[in-house]
């Protein structure tokens, strides 16, 4: 069936996620057993070297999830194979293509987990090697463009040599079992699209918060910044779910028409609007559960006097019918308090209270959706307290998908390496999402680069800078941890 080409196969993601989702895909059976792996990257090395790798990263990364067996490790192995390819070096495409035509595969999946400039000279050299021609597919990895213009060449580059559909911009955020599920509960369920509009809701919260500092990034990390490397992709992407309108069937492009209308209807922020709803901040040394940690700026690779945003909170506005003066606050951090990803939507609050002055000022109704540690979705109602008299408590219908469902949990990168690989690309990215998205961040990245000023520090371990909560209580919100 499939033949598996990986550029960048010796890097960082090639080792932590990519090799670790091929294996674990191999062990469950979802790949054919014609299927053969080769890694691809410059340094030169044996067949046998790389499979060492391969190993090393499966025991690293693998150990828990994937349950092999020494024979299927051998197995997968055995299907392993290694291409020393300079990108710009056309004979190395040749030695390429007499191995593919040893396989007995019939559609190639080459996977580019290599910096963006060196898509274009890989795509042309497998161009001009006739590789992508047929049922080849090429999977591209972030980041896709530093802004709207490199976004936009980075588009133009690739579609020289591919049809749109050939293309699979990865965003592992989408890979994630619950962003599916809020596709199900959004348009499976009948109950809650009447009230999915500026009504009934009051604002919605995005929240992705780590633990994690830069690890061993700090270089690219520093050229980046929390923006680009969260904002920009993951968390646009997420808010595009939430906001769009139910597609005409679950077809990728009926979905990623919908969800590109959301992008180009975001309101595009003035000078004067960036600094009054954005927050940014950097981390200083501090604790993270209990373990001391240094500063960003003391981490390797960054500069001491970087100016580089970790933390970012944002508050978003859609201008369309469905949410005209609905805030979507938007929040992501290196460093913070706790490991989460969440979505909630605060509803609006009762009209009035016939439970007398004592019982106002309860939070109103909430649905939050956790993408991780756990997958839940919780709906928080208003419950009386047993007992005597009235006193209302906030209790939790709680759906924990861990305990409804035993079936198998498929890290995101595994699946989006099996969606490549059967030519669906509902959950990758379109030229014009990926556009439409930097067009909103462009503005704000400037007005940043000219306000020296703004960047405010959080200690680690923090919810990060007390300016992010002064954002919500402008509108009457507050984030979840502050209840
Ligand atoms: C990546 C970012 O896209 O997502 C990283 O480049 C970040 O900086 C990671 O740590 C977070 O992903 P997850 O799945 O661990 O939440």
């Amino acid at each position: 069936m499939t033949t598996f080409v990986l550029f960048g196969g010796t890097g960082d993601l090639a080792k932590r996620k990519i090799i670790p989702a091929l294996f674990s895909a191999f062990v469950n059976g979802r790949l054919d057993k014609n299927f053969m792996f080769i890694g691809a990257a410059r340094e030169a090395l044996a067949d046998e070297d790389f499979r060492q790798r391969v190993s090393a990263s499966i025991e690293s990364y693998c150990a828990k999830d994937c349950g092999s067996t020494p024979e299927q490790l051998q197995a997968f192995l055995a299907k392993t194979h290694y291409a020393k390819i300079d990108a710009r070096e056309a004979a190395d495409f040749q030695g390429l293509k007499e191995k593919l035509h040893t396989s007995e595969s019939n559609a190639t999946l080459f996977y580019l987990a290599t910096g963006p400039d060196l898509f274009e000279p890989i795509v042309q050299q497998l161009s001009v090697h006739d590789l992508v021609s047929g049922n080849a597919r090429v999977v591209v990895e972030k980041p896709l463009g530093r802004d709207a213009q490199s976004a936009r060449d980075i588009n133009a580059a690739l579609r020289k040599y591919l049809k749109e559909n050939q293309i699979y911009r990865i965003d592992h955020y989408l890979g994630k079992e619950m962003v599916q599920n809020l596709l199900a509960l959004r348009f499976a369920n009948s109950f809650l699209e009447p009230l999915w509009n500026r009504k009934w809701i009051q604002d919605v919260q995005i929240s992705i918060s780590e633990q994690v500092g830069v690890e061993s990034r700090g270089d690219f990390y520093d050229h980046t910044g929390a923006l680009r490397d969260m904002v920009q992709n993951h968390l646009l992407q997420l808010l595009s779910i939430v906001a769009m309108e139910p597609p005409v069937n679950a077809g990728a492009d009926s979905i990623r028409d919908e969800k590109v209308k959301v992008l180009r209807a975001l309101h595009k922020f003035t000078p004067d609007e960036v600094s009054k709803k954005t927050v940014r901040g950097q981390y200083r040394a501090g604790a993270v559960d209990g373990k001391p940690v240094i500063s960003y700026q003391a981490e390797p690779g960054v500069p001491t006097a970087s100016r580089t945003e970790t933390f970012v909170a944002i508050r978003a506005e859609i201008d369309n019918w469905r949410w005209a003066g609905v805030p979507f606050f938007l929040r992501t951090g290196k460093r913070m308090a706790t490991r989460s990803a969440e979505i909630t939507i605060n509803f609006k609050p009762i009209p009035y209270s016939i439970f007398g002055a004592s019982q106002r000022n309860l939070r109103s109704n909430r649905l939050v959706i956790s993408l991780q540690p756990e997958e839940s979705v919780e709906l928080f109602l208003k419950a009386k307290e047993p007992g005597e008299g009235i006193r209302l408590s906030d209790v939790a219908l709680n759906l924990d998908f861990a305990e409804a469902s035993s079936s198998r949990r498929v890290e995101s990168y595994e699946r989006l390496l099996l969606d490549a690989m059967h030519g669906d690309l509902t959950l990758f990215v379109r030229d014009d999402e990926l556009t439409a998205a930097w067009d909103w961040i462009d503005p704000i990245m400037s007005a940043w680069q000219s306000d020296t000023e703004g960047l405010k520090s959080y200690i680690a371990g923090s919810w990060g800078p007390a300016a992010a909560s002064y954002l919500l209580a402008q509108s009457g919100s507050s984030w979840g941890e502050e209840f």
